[in-house]
C-alpha cells in the first residue's frame, strides 16, 4: 500500500499523487493543482483550524476520543498521583524527568528568581482596585519584556533558560500580588523555605503572622491542579504564543498574549463562568429548566464540551476526587450539589449525549477554588499560573523547528473588485 493520495482535479482531468506522512499531507503541495499558470495553486480552507496541523511537537499527546492525556509519553493519571508541579514543568520543558540532581538545581533556580522589580509593584498601583486580575497579569507579563531587554536573545540557549527561570517563578508573584492590590492589602514577600504551591498560598493569604502554615492537603491539591494545566497541544492560547513567537518577539510579550488568549470565556475564562453559571443556577431545583434554556440555544452549559475530547476530559476525573480531599479541609461548596446534577442530567441527556459533550477540565476546578479562598476573578489566572510551562516549552520547540516561519495564514478575498474613489461630494 502506498502512502500517497491521489487526486484528479475535474476542472482539468489532471491527475496528482501527494505523499501521505504521519496521516497528513501537506497544504504546499497543493499548490501545483492549478487550471491555468497563474493560477496561485489550490488551498485549503479551515476556519478554527478545524483539521490542519501546524507543527510536530513532541511535548503533548492527546486523543480524544479515549481520554488520553500524555506529558512526554508519561500518563497524567501518573503525573497528577506521583509528581509535583515544577517536576512536571522540567519534564514538559527539556523532554525528560529531572534526576534528583536536576531537580534540585532546578528547584534553587526558581527560587532565586522569585522576587518582582519594585517597579513591577508601581506600575501594579496604578490599576484601579477592581481590576480583574487577570488583565492585571497579562499586563505584566508584558512589561517584563521592558525590565528583561536579554529577553530579545531568543537564540542564544542561556538567555532563554534565564527567561524560562524567571517566568515560571515570577508568574505566582504576579497573581498573588494583583489578588492583594484588588483586596486592598499589602503585599507577602516570597517564602522560599515553601514549596512552589506552599509559597504561593503564603504569598495569597498571610496576614500578620511570621511564618504562614500552610495546609498539605490545599497545597498538594493546588499542586495537582497545577499539573493538570501545564500544556494541552495546540490550543487557542498555546497557538497564540506560537504565532506572536513566531515574530521572534521576546517571550514576555509573546507570553502576554497567550495569556490574553487564555482570559477569554470560551478557553481559561470559562472555569470563572462555570462558578457564574451555577450560583445564577442558584439551586438543584432549577437544573432541568436551565438544561433546557441550553438546549433551546440560550447560552451554553459551561464547562461542558471540548474541541479535542469528545469523552470525559481525564483532567476533569483527576479534579473530582481533588475536591473531595479538599471539601474534607474546607468543608463542602454548596454549589457541587447543583454541579454534580447538572452533570448527571447532561451525561442522559440525548443533546449532549450525540453532541458528546462531557466535563472538561473548569467543571469542577473552580469549586475547588472557591472552597479554597480564591474570588471567581482570580480562576484564570490559576490556570495561567502553570499554563506559563506550557506555552514557554512550545515557544522554544517552534523556535528551534527549522520547518517553522513567521506564521502567515492564507484567506479567500471576498470583498468588492476594484473599484473608483469617490468624492466626498459624491457619495450617496
Ligand atoms: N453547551 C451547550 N452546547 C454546546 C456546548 C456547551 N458547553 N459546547 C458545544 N455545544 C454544542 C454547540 O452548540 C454545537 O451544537 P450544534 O451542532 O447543534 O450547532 C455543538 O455542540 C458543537 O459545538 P462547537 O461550538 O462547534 O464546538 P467547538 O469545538 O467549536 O467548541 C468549546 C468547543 C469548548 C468552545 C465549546 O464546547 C464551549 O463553548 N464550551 C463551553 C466553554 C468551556 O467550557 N470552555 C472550556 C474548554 S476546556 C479548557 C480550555 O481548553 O480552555
Amino acid at each position: 500500500m502506498a502512502d500517497t493520495l491521489t487526486i484528479t482535479d475535474n476542472r482539468t482531468g489532471k491527475q496528482f499523487e501527494l505523499p501521505i506522512t504521519d496521516g497528513t499531507i501537506r497544504a504546499v503541495d497543493l499548490r501545483q493543482i492549478k487550471t491555468a499558470a497563474d493560477d496561485p495553486g489550490l488551498m485549503t480552507y479551515d476556519p478554527a483550524f478545524m483539521n490542519t496541523a501546524c507543527c510536530r511537537s513532541r511535548i503533548t499527546f492527546i486523543d480524544g476520543d479515549k481520554g488520553i492525556l500524555e506529558y512526554r509519553g508519561y500518563p497524567i493519571e501518573q503525573l497528577a498521583e506521583r509528581s509535583t508541579y515544577l517536576e512536571t514543568a522540567y519534564l514538559v520543558l527539556f523532554g525528560e524527568l529531572p534526576t534528583a540532581a536536576q531537580l534540585d538545581t532546578w528547584q534553587r533556580d526558581i527560587i532565586v528568581h522569585t522576587m518582582l522589580h519594585e517597579n513591577i509593584k508601581k506600575l501594579m498601583e496604578g490599576f484601579q482596585y477592581d481590576a480583574h486580575p487577570m488583565a492585571v497579569f497579562l499586563s505584566m507579563v508584558g512589561a517584563f519584556s521592558s525590565f528583561y531587554p536579554d529577553a530579545k536573545q531568543i537564540f542564544d540557549e542561556q538567555s532563554r533558560r534565564k527567561q524560562i527561570h524567571r517566568l515560571i517563578a515570577k508568574v505566582p508573584t504576579i497573581a498573588a500580588y494583583a489578588y492583594r492590590h484588588s483586596i486592598g492589602r499589602p503585599y507577602n514577600q516570597p517564602d522560599n523555605d515553601l514549596s512552589f504551591t506552599g509559597n504561593f498560598l503564603n504569598m495569597l493569604f498571610r496576614m500578620t503572622e511570621l511564618k504562614y502554615t500552610v495546609n498539605p492537603v490545599l497545597e498538594r491539591a493546588l499542586d495537582v491542579l497545577f499539573i493538570l494545566h501545564v500544556d494541552h497541544e495546540q490550543n487557542c492560547s498555546t497557538s497564540a504564543m506560537r504565532n506572536i513567537g513566531s515574530s521572534h518577539v521576546d517571550p514576555y510579550s509573546a507570553m502576554a498574549g497567550a495569556a490574553a488568549a487564555l482570559y477569554g470565556p470560551l478557553h481559561g475564562g470559562a472555569n470563572e463562568a462555570v462558578l457564574r453559571m451555577l450560583n445564577e443556577i442558584g439551586h438543584v431545583n432549577n437544573v432541568p429548566g436551565f438544561i433546557k434554556r441550553v438546549k433551546a440555544g440560550e447560552g451554553r452549559l459551561m464547562g461542558f464540551g471540548h474541541r479535542i475530547y469528545k469523552s470525559y476530559d481525564p483532567r476533569a476525573k483527576i479534579i473530582k476526587r481533588t475536591a473531595d480531599q479538599v471539601f474534607e479541609v474546607t468543608g463542602r461548596n454548596p454549589l457541587l450539589d447543583i454541579a454534580i446534577e447538572l452533570e448527571r442530567i447532561a451525561l442522559q441527556d440525548d443533546y449532549f449525549v450525540t453532541r458528546k459533550l462531557y466535563p472538561n477540565v473548569d467543571f469542577y476546578s473552580g469549586l475547588i477554588y472557591q472552597a479554597m479562598g480564591f474570588p471567581v476573578t482570580m480562576f484564570p489566572v490559576l490556570f495561567a499560573i502553570p499554563r506559563t510551562a506550557g506555552w514557554i516549552a512550545q515557544w522554544e520547540e517552534m523556535l528551534l523547528d527549522p520547518e517553522q516561519k513567521i506564521a502567515r495564514p492564507r484567506q479567500i478575498y471576498i470583498g468588492p473588485c476594484k473599484r473608483d474613489y469617490v468624492a466626498l461630494d459624491k457619495r450617496k
